[in-house]
């Protein structure tokens, strides 16, 4: 494995959007491209971490030199972190769906000439970044995403308290911001101690930042 200061260690990262079936040939998607999250992984490899990554359907392949863990639904997400636990270190930067079909159909759903069309009756689902911040095989390290089109700084905090987590990386997804699907990212840092506003940088660098924090962060907590 290569060296650097996260040789030895485990991170989850999970990544892109995920899928809530319909039915066999239809389902529910958003549009997290998973590029953020891919960069991420990318950069703990590059610091010698052993990656796990947790990647539902992304439009960003995954990088090289991880392991890859491929699902479709956030159910399949929660089970494939459970089972990759467990880790030194979760960065759970996936837009995993809220909420899922109930009874999702067996069968294509027809239109039955009656003009009118089914309802679907939903369910939310699993917050896979609430569950793991409280799981006995918590990682000592957890950080969720949050992106928000306003009030940003605020609703991250009171996210990091709500979820559990240690950190937040909050970003303004507002429209006009070209973050969703774009190359950059301005990303703010929310601890336990402070905030911190990052400029706006490629997605590549804001990842290089996040992993050498998580480095300096698990050395630390190594005293
Ligand atoms: O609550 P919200 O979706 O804004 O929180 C975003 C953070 O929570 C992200 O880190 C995301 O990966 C995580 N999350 C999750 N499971 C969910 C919903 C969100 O892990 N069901």
């Amino acid at each position: 494995p290569p060296d650097g200061p996260l040789r030895g260690r485990h991170v989850v990262v999970t990544s892109g959007p995920t899928h809530e079936p319909i039915d066999p040939v239809r389902y529910i998607a958003n549009r997290s491209s998973g590029a953020q999250g891919a960069a991420i992984a990318a950069a703990l490899r590059d610091l010698g971490a052993q990656v796990s990554f947790v990647t539902g359907p992304a439009a960003v392949p995954p990088p090289p030199g991880v392991q890859v863990l491929r699902v479709e639904t956030a159910a399949e997400m929660r089970a494939a972190v459970e089972a990759a636990l467990p880790a030194d270190a979760a960065v759970m930067a996936a837009a995993v769906a809220d909420w899922r079909v109930v009874n999702a159909s067996g069968q294509k759903m027809k239109k039955d000439g009656s003009g009118r069309p089914p309802s679907l009756e939903m369910v939310e689902n699993p917050d896979i970044l609430a569950w793991v911040s409280r799981a006995e095989q918590r990682p000592s390290l957890v950080i969720g995403f949050a992106a928000e089109t306003d009030n940003v700084v605020a609703n991250a905090v009171a996210k990091r308290q709500r979820k559990g987590c240690d950190w937040i990386v909050a970003n303004d997804v507002s429209p006009g911001s070209g973050v969703m699907g774009g190359t950059d990212n301005t990303a703010i840092l929310v601890t336990a101690e402070n905030v911190e506003h990052w400029p706006r940088l490629p997605k590549a660098e804001v990842a290089r930042r996040l992993a050498e924090r998580i480095a300096a962060r698990l050395a630390e907590a190594a005293e």
